[in-house]
């Protein structure tokens, strides 16, 4: 009996080693795949590093076989979104700071918060109408336009919006503070601007569709 233990164990530990391969083989093609699909569609923004970096986790979280145009850009606005909620926090806080210690850059700080809070709305508002349009397929073409006009105006306003505040801290000689605050928006400006080059490749699909369908 005891000469057959160590066969069954060697057939037992080869079958676990050959699926856990094979399945290690496929996690690794689809991550693979869809960091191609992920560099593709990053080369169209305008921060391309940035927009790698930051949707480097879709590829661990998605579902490595789907890739959609649509899921990438609402986690590019989900992100957006993210970081615009992390920035008002950091300025409300500084901004308390600031008015207690009747600081001059009092006034900017606030200003930039209530750029970045309109910024916080207006993404979370364009992420819903994204849902709305992704359950729309079957809409008619009046309804899916209005969708995406409405995406596009709250993203290309929270992008204003943040600019506004990167623009109100001109040149490069500034208080290390201002310099932070500086830093922050932008960063928020740029996840913005790349999240909405995405959504215009996602939207590009429905404009396709549409034209072809109402040409004569
Ligand atoms: C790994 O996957 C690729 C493509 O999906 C396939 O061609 C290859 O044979 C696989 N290798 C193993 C060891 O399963
Ligand atoms: C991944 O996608 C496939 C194909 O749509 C689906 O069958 C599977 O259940 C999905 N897996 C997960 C974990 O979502
Ligand atoms: C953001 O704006 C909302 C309404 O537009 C307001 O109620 C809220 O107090 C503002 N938050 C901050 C932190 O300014």
């Amino acid at each position: 009996m005891a000469d057959l233990r160590l066969p069954l164990l060697l057939i037992f530990l080869s079958i676990f080693y050959t699926t856990s391969a094979t399945k290690a083989n496929h996690t690794f093609h689809g991550r693979s795949r869809a960091r191609a699909y992920i560099e593709a569609a990053c080369r169209d923004t305008r921060y391309p590093d940035l927009c790698l970096r930051c949707l480097s986790g879709y590829v661990d979280r998605a579902n490595a076989t789907i890739h959609s145009s649509k899921d990438l850009a609402e986690y590019a606005l989900s992100i957006s979104l993210y970081r615009a909620r992390y920035t008002r926090a950091f300025l409300v806080k500084v901004a308390k700071e600031l008015k207690a210690m009747k600081a001059e850059e009092y006034l900017a700080v606030k200003d930039c918060l209530d750029q970045i809070n309109l910024s916080v709305e207006q993404l979370s508002m364009s992420i819903k109408e994204l849902r709305r349009l992704g359950h729309e397929t079957k809409g008619d073409h009046d309804t899916i336009y209005w969708h995406i006009s409405n995406v596009e105006a709250w993203v290309s306003s929270a992008l204003t919006d943040a600019s506004n505040c990167v623009d109100a801290f001109p040149g490069r000689r500034m208080s290390k503070l201002k310099a932070t605050v500086k830093g922050k928006v932008q960063n928020v400006a740029e996840l913005t601007s790349n999240a909405l080059a995405l959504f215009h490749r996602y939207a590009a699909r429905y404009r396709g569709a549409t034209a072809a369908a109402t040409k004569p």
